[in-house]
This record gives structure tokens, sequence and C-alpha cells, in this order.
């Protein structure tokens, strides 16, 4: 027999005896245990395997294990997969353990566990596309390479408004507006799960500053948190069904939110009837009767309290043990639900290429034309001679997003020399995506050339000598810190007045995870807002640029003028008194047992974003809901069908030359009765136009978008009058409008 022939056949063998055990594997659990039948609803499932379990068993459910690299508490920490979480399964009823890792914009930590992730655009960044089905595509790529790296879990899911748009966070949430941003969320938790893997949702709630954020102190009046912040994490729940929900590390109304009973028991679970479960933000659990008591299911990353502590407890009956029952239950149930114990993880090979097209198109439709005059974009590659690029690393990368949603690029931090360039925390990271290159690539007729803005008046000789000068401009945020103000840093300002003053064909794209401030707005020709643009930020960005691709993002955040505008001008920081020592070993003890408190109020109330900028009369810089295209769109022919769920149907048009895509927004304004900000939105649509061509749409209205909290019915309120409906292109540009009378 020949080798080859032999080598075959024993393949074959291998194969058939490996079916065959994995057959067996199947068989055995399903003979030996009867939670593994799927006809059985996710509820029974978990309620019969609750019964089989001790009550060593039960508490290791109920906290993590440590933080691999950082923290490490149990010796089973060795089977982590590397992620920041990991509890350990119960082998003999066929329960996995949760691997979770952090994966807000991709998977975190691929590169020092020896794998690779995708980088999405910013989360903020993939609702710019108000694209649902973007948001369930991004996050099934998420899903997809958690999977095939081995993890069943997310930490992801951030969907905190944004109130303080210094909030070093704002690139993992979802913007300013409740609706916007929950129903993006969702869509990205249902893509998630879709794939087997446990779907979070975070960080609940009202953790809108990083400031302080473990002593922080938040009040905000009960009507405005359940109809801006809470509203937001009611509609991605309500829509994305999680599996967890992350409680945040500050506390409202003097309880922290990890024991807070009137956010956990009363909002998530009574009002919201949430049926999954609720795990601490790393180092987030501060007691043990009251967090159990107030309905937090699991501590992360270690057991302060949720181990040997609540065993004790629940044998003293300090603990009753039908809550302990409850905590493992949601635990069990999700995991049912979800399908990580019918369908653990593959371990596979990342669809490297499938990424990269997939981070494109999503950053395609996501960055925002904020300004384009006299038609200075899609740039001609046929008929530029001379092109400046310009700014600090454009010619090797775009920058990336920090904390523990870092996803590591290729190769490390691009602007390091190969081979040093790992992540670090609170440092800033670029991708390997060069605008340098791509431009030279997508212009090969013109002579492109590169100067990092170090030096202003450089940089503006090169742009005078310059068809066009194309500034990349960033504003780098991070986890764990906020933003000193909305200005670019590194004296951008400065050099894009430089490069404006010498060249009238000035293009800035701006990476920012949020508002900056814009104080050459006036001087420039063109501006795009890109976000942090993923692992394909490049090609994406040029595309637009050149015109491959019409623009089609529209902000979900407001830029104002400046901070003097916002509903505080300045952020309420910790003092020493109120922060953990980290020169000292046991700081989680510190932090756990609870630090000395500082107030901050949320005073402005409902009045978040563009809601606070109408109800006060200021102009802003970029409204909500504002982006431009390379064609026009007009609408037309308003109808409002009044009753119990409304639908407001018109007509956009494509009146340009281009085929495009326009988010037309719909908005409404409550009767004056309800004493509510002048309008909010109510439902949108992505429609794709092409030149000439028209389409009429329907949106329908959730009731509950046009009501308002009543607190003392502790309910939602449609309050009968008149109701204005607004359509149209962006917040302030709204040409329909139709007022009807609902009852
Ligand atoms: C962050 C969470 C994150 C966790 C685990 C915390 O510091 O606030 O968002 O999931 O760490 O890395």
């Amino acid at each position: 027999m020949r080798l080859s022939c032999l080598i075959h056949r024993l393949a074959v063998v291998a194969l058939v005896l490996h079916l065959g055990l994995l057959f067996s594997f199947a068989q055995n659990q399903n003979k030996n245990h009867p939670w593994m039948n799927t006809k059985l609803s996710p509820d029974e499932r978990a309620s019969m395997v609750l019964k089989e379990m001790t009550l060593d068993e039960k508490i290791s459910l109920l906290h993590g294990t440590g933080m691999a690299g950082l923290s490490p508490l149990s010796p089973e920490i060795v089977h982590s997969n590397g992620g920041a979480g990991y509890v350990v399964g119960i082998p003999r009823l066929g329960i996995p353990g949760i691997q979770m890792s952090d994966a807000a914009y991709g998977v975190r930590m691929s590169g020092e566990n020896g794998r690779y992730s995708t980088a999405l655009p910013s989360c903020v960044g993939g609702s710019a596309s108000w694209d649902l089905d973007a948001a369930y595509e991004y996050g099934a790529l998420i899903g997809r390479e958690l999977r095939a790296q081995g993890y069943n879990m997310t930490l992801g899911g951030g969907v905190n408004l944004t109130r303080e748009p210094r909030n070093g966070r704002t690139f993992e949430y979802m913007g300013e507006d409740p609706v916007l941003a929950g129903t993006m969320v969702g869509q990205a938790i249902k893509g998630l799960q879709a794939q087997h893997v446990l779907g979070d949702i975070k960080h609940y709630a009202l953790n809108d500053q990083e400031s302080g954020r473990n002593a922080v102190n938040i009040t905000i009046d009960k009507r405005a948190a359940r109809e801006s912040d809470l509203l937001a994490f009611e509609i991605g729940i309500q829509q994305g069904d999680p599996a967890a929900v992350m409680c945040s590390y500050n506390r409202l109304d003097g309880d922290y939110a990890c024991e807070n009973k009137y956010l956990l028991n009363e909002v998530l679970r009574k009002d919201w009837n949430f049926k999954g479960f609720v795990l601490s933000d790393w180092g987030g659990t501060h007691s043990l009767e009251k967090a159990s008591a107030a309905g937090m299911d699991h501590e992360e990353p270690g057991w302060i309290f949720y181990g040997e502590e609540l065993k004790k407890a629940v044998e003293a009956g300090k603990v009753p043990q039908a809550e302990l029952d409850d905590h493992v239950r949601r635990i069990l149930r999700a995991m049912f639900a979800t399908g990580v114990v019918d369908d653990p993880p593959q371990r596979s090979v990342v669809d490297v290429m499938g990424g990269f097209e997939i981070a494109r198109k999503i950053e395609e439709g996501s960055i925002v034309l904020l300004k384009n005059e006299g038609g200075q974009l899609p740039l001609d590659a046929a008929t530029l001679h001379t092109i400046a690029v310009i700014g600090p690393h454009a010619d090797v990368g775009m920058i990336s997003g920090g904390g523990s949603a870092q996803v590591d690029p290729p190769g490390g931090n691009a602007i390091l020399p190969p081979g040093k360039g790992q992540t670090r925390w609170l440092e800033a990271i670029w991708f390997p995506t060069s605008p340098l290159r791509t431009i030279q690539k997508r212009a090969p007729g013109a002579s492109v050339q590169y100067d990092s803005g170090a030096d202003p008046a450089h940089a503006a000789a090169l742009a005078k000598a310059a068809d066009v000068a194309i500034v990349f401009a960033y504003q780098w945020e991070s986890e764990d810190m906020d933003l000193p103000s909305l200005s670019l840093p590194e004296h951008q300002d400065d050099l894009i007045a430089a490069v404006a003053a010498a060249n009238p064909h000035t293009v800035v794209v701006v990476e920012s995870g949020g508002a900056v401030t814009m104080p050459w707005v006036g001087q420039v020709s063109a501006i795009a807002e890109a976000w942090y643009a993923g692992s394909s930020g490049a090609d994406a960005v040029v595309n637009v640029l050149f015109g491959d691709v019409n623009p089609s993002g529209k902000l979900p955040q407001t830029f104002p003028r400046s901070e003097a505008d916002l509903p505080h001008p300045t952020i309420v920081k910790p003092t020493r008194e109120n922060m953990a020592d980290w020169s000292k070993p046991d700081t989680w003890k510190q932090i756990a047992a609870g630090l000395k408190a500082f107030p901050v109020t949320y005073d402005e109330g409902v009045k978040v974003g563009y809601k606070w900028y109408d109800a006060e009369n200021k102009p802003v810089l970029f409204p909500f809901g504002f982006g431009l295209s390379y064609t026009t769109y007009s609408y037309s022919n308003l109808q409002v069908a009044p009753g119990k769920s409304p639908s407001v149907s018109f007509t956009v048009t494509n009146t340009g030359k281009r085929a495009g895509a326009e988010v037309a927004e719909v908005y409404a304004s409550l009767p004056a009765a309800a004493n509510e900000p002048p309008k909010r939105l109510v439902g949108w649509n992505k429609i794709k136009l092409n030149a000439g061509e028209s389409k009429t749409v329907t949106v329908a209205v959730d009731p509950k978008y046009l009501s308002i909290f009543n607190v003392e019915k502790n309910g939602w309120q449609l309050l009968p009058g008149e109701y204005k409906f607004m359509v149209g292109g962006s917040s302030q540009d709204l040409p329909l409008k139709e007022a009807v009378s609902l009852q």
C-alpha cells in the first residue's frame, strides 16, 4: 500500500472515531442529563439543573476567578481563556464554564493571547450609521470572533447616554438619544446572541462620567432618569434580550448601583421583566446581603462577598436559600436560552479578510460629512496634481479607543517600531490603516506629500503648494479618564488654522470618540467625522473622500460650540479622599468597602444633548441627527395616522445626481401639559435612493416614545392632547410638520 493511501485511510479511521466519540458524548449528555433536552424551555432546564447542585457548586457560579494576568485568585484560573472574566463550570452536570471577554468594538486582548480580532468602528460610530442591519452585523461579527477565540460571553453592550460629552468612554456608547441608543444596542445584542454567545448591556446605570466613578453619588429626578438613561437600557433590553446586565460603579441616590434595590429589583426585574442575570462591574460589588437582596447575581472579578462569605450567610439564614437559588437559576437560564450549553464555542481561525470588509462597510455608512463648501468633496483623483496629507501619524495609521474596550492592532501600536507596540493601559493605540498610503493608492497620478503637523508653519507651506490639503485630526479617549476639554489636543486647532490659511481647499477628517470643538470651522472647506475608524478605517475614509461611497452617517450626538454651553461647563471631580490608593496591595478591598462619596447632580434631568440645547435656545456647532451627502433629498407628503400606535408616512426624493442613503428622522413635540423639552426623536428610517428616485416610507411610532413617565403611577402615560410630528434630515431641519390629537 502506498504511503499516501495509508495516511488517507488512517485519517478516515481517525475521523470516524472522532465523530463516534463526539456522537457518544452528545448521547451521554442527553442520556445522563434530562435538561439537555432542547425541547424543554430554558426555565425548565435551569430548574432541573438547580435541583442537582450542591451549595458549593451554586456559589461557584456566582463569582469569577480573578483576572488572568492582573489578579488571579483561584487555581482554576489556569482554565481561563485569557479574558477579563472566567467562571468555572460544573462538568458533572454538563454546565460549561463562562469565558468572558470585553468586546466593545472587537474582542479585547487578542494580541496578548496570540490571537487576532477585527476592530470595528467605535460603538458611537456604529450608531452614527443609524442602520439597523449594520448594528446587527456589528454584534454578529463580534459574536463570531468571540466564539472563534473560545469565549462564550461578551462584556460589551455599552449604552450609557452621552450626557457628559467629555466622558472618556463616549466612543463605547451609542450617543445622546435613548431611542437611537437603545435601538442600536438592541440590534447589536441580537446579532451577537444569534451566534450563541451570552450578551451583555452596561453600565447600569447613570455612569455618565469616569471621574471618580467608584465614589461618585449621582442624583437625578426619577422621571428624568426613566425618560433618559434608563429608557436607553429599557429599549436595549426589550429589543435585544441580553443574557446579562452589568451594574455600574457609581452610586445612585446614596446606594451603589450594584446594591441598588430601585435599579435592580424594581426597575430591571419588576418593571422591565428582565430574565437574565446581573453581574457587577469589576470591583463594583460593595456588600453581601444588601447586594443579594437587591438582585445582584454575580460578583466580578473575584469573590470578596459572593464566595465563602455568601456560603456562611446562606448557612446562617442571612441570605435566604430561595434568593441564592434565584441568582443561580438566572445564570443557568441565560446559558440555556442563549445556546452556550447546547452549542459551545468551536475554536477556529478568525475570518480576517471578511472582518476587514465588514469593518469597512460599517465605517463607510458611519462617516458623517459635516461641511462641504462649494462641493469641495468628493475629490477627483484624475484632476488633482498635488495632495498634502497632514496630521499626527496620518502616514501610518488611525487612532482607536482605549481602556477595557481596546482591541489590539495587528503588529502592535502602529506608531511604534514593530515588536515594541504592545497595548498599555491609558496609552493611545493607532491601527495600521494608513491614510497616506491609501490616498497614494487612490490617486496614483498625483504627488501625495506628508507632513506630521508638528511644525504648523512647515505643514502650511506644504499645503500652500498643493491642490488640496487633507488634515487628519484626532481626539483620543479611554476608560478611566475624562477629557480635559472638547478641544483637539497637541495644538491641532492651531495646525488646522495655519493649513486653512495657506490653502482654501482644506479638508479636515476628525478621528474622535465624540464631539470636538472646531474654532476653525469657518476657515476650512470640508469636514468629515470618521470616529475611531477601525481596522479598515483608511479605506473607508478614502472611499468617502474620493466619492466611491456617498456619505450617509448622521450625528448621534450634538457637537456644541463650546464647553460653556454644556449643562455643566466643568466636570465635578473627586478629591483625594474619594479615590483609591493604588500603591496599597489591597486596593480592591478598599474599593469594595466603599470610597467616600462625592455628589454629582444631573439637574439638567431629561435635557440630555439636543433636548438641552433646544430647551435652552443655545445654538450649536452641528446638531444631533445632522449629516451631509453628495446628493440632496427633499421631503413631502406627510401623513400621520393617529391611534394607539401612531404611524407617520412621508415621501423622500433624491433630488441630486448620485445614489445615496438618507436617514429620515421623525421627531415629536408633546402637549404643553407634559412639560417636556421641545422635541424628541421617535423613529427613523434609512432609505436607499437612486438619483431622482422617490420612496414613501412609514415609521411606526411606539406609543412609549410619545409618553411621559408617571412616577406616582410607576408607568408610562400618554397624555391626551396635541402632538406635533416633524420629519426631516436632522433635528434642526424638519420641513414636514403635522399636529394630531391623541387620546
Ligand atoms: C469596565 C468594564 C469592563 C470590566 C472588565 C471595568 O473596568 O468598567 O466595562 O467590562 O472592567 O474589563
